[in-house]
């Protein structure tokens, strides 16, 4: 009963610490501003010729966007989880629910994360950590999946967090087994999601071998998780030990170029604020941007309507530095010229 009230009121601390600034990294950025898109003055062509459609996971959706995993497990998440489904659904984007550990542990939970009634188009994602998610069976992860109607599983990477978290896991092993395992059991494609810390070219490479062809990068510059641990932490030396790994990851823009030429595709998550970082994120090479503090307190202020405004904004810009950099389609914009800063550049593999 305990560790169940422990889930619940960690769900409620990570959306308020979320909500506020004091999680963000210190001194490293997601290195966006390392990149310029070039300006083309001669577009030659109709603004409205602009086509933002993008494939991703047998889905169109309208534009290279992805609300990223966020919550679940409470009344608050329900309402955000639902708001937001609906916006996504209507705007064409994807977006990912937070962890299913919640509904696999609380099943009574299971309708804070059900979305489909009014969500039924929408590319959905669900959401598992990998060190729960190695100790379920193949059928139980299925159910999960199958009861929220998710087209594809996010399996979340974030021994970071794990090992600032107070009561946090310690044994990080058997990742490639399980991802072995879920490509050829599961029925639904794998994404492999970092929460912050970005994925490595060897990382991918090794996770690539087992079959996964779906990334979410989850770099850092954006919301740190051993930042949202260091508010959460009572222990002296968890807090000391979160304080200095505060800033521990790599950049988004940098994660995008480590993954470039593996054949993979990429979502970019991680320190996006606008739609100028969503359109040097598929620049860089990734497939889609993805948001998810900054949905997160649009929501909080506004409701489902400031989400929307917030999103719709997003894809304006999107579409108007497809327009500026001459790019006729998201493919084109994937192929755009970009000038790259030295910080960034050295990433390239
Ligand atoms: C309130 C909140 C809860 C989150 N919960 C999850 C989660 O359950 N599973 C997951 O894979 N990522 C989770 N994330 C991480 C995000 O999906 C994303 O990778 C990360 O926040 C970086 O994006 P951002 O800088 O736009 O916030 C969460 C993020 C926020 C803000």
């Amino acid at each position: 009963m305990a560790d169940r009230l422990d889930i619940s009121q960690r769900k409620k601390d990570h959306l308020a610490l979320c909500a506020g600034d004091n999680v963000g990294f210190r001194e490293k950025t997601a290195l966006f501003e390392q990149c310029d898109l070039v300006h083309c003055a001669l577009p030659e062509m109709h603004a409205d010729e602009v086509d933002s459609r993008v494939e991703l996971l047998g889905k169109t959706l309208a534009a290279p966007v992805v609300i990223s995993a966020m919550t679940g497990g409470t009344d608050e998440a329900a309402k955000i989880n639902k708001d937001l489904a609906q916006v996504a659904d209507e705007l064409g984007l994807a977006m990912g629910l937070g962890s299913q550990r919640a509904m696999f542990e609380r099943p009574e939970t299971a309708w804070t994360f059900e979305v489909r009634d009014r969500a039924p188009n929408l590319l959905l994602f669900g959401n598992l950590g990998l060190v729960q998610a190695r100790k379920m069976s193949t059928a139980e992860i299925r159910k999960l999946c199958a009861d929220v109607g998710a087209d594809a599983l996010c399996i979340h990477l974030n021994p970071a967090m794990e090992i600032v978290q107070p009561g946090g896991d310690r044994d990080f092993g058997g990742g490639l087994d399980l991802f072995r395992r879920l490509v050829s059991e599961l029925g639904i494609p794998v994404i492999a999601k970092e929460t912050g810390c970005g994925i490595s070219r060897g990382v991918a490479q090794m996770i690539r071998s087992t079959g996964v062809e779906h990334f979410d990068v989850s770099g850092a510059g954006g919301t740190s998780w051993v930042a949202v641990e260091a508010h959460r932490a009572e222990d002296e030396e968890q807090k000391r030990l979160a304080q200095e790994l505060w800033d521990w990851g790599i950049p988004t823009a940098a994660s995008v170029l480590q993954l470039r030429g593996l054949g993979v595709k990429a979502i970019a998550t991680g320190g996006l604020r606008t739609g100028s970082h969503v359109a040097k994120a598929v620049a860089l090479g990734a497939t889609a941007g993805g948001l998810a503090a900054p949905v997160l307190k649009a929501h909080r202020a506004g409701g489902i309507d400031g989400a929307r405004e917030f999103l719709r904004g997003v894809i304006t810009t999107v579409r108007s530095l497809m327009l500026l950099t001459g790019s006729r389609t998201v493919a084109e914009l994937q192929r755009a010229q970009l000038m790259l800063g030295p910080d960034l550049a050295r990433w390239q593999p």
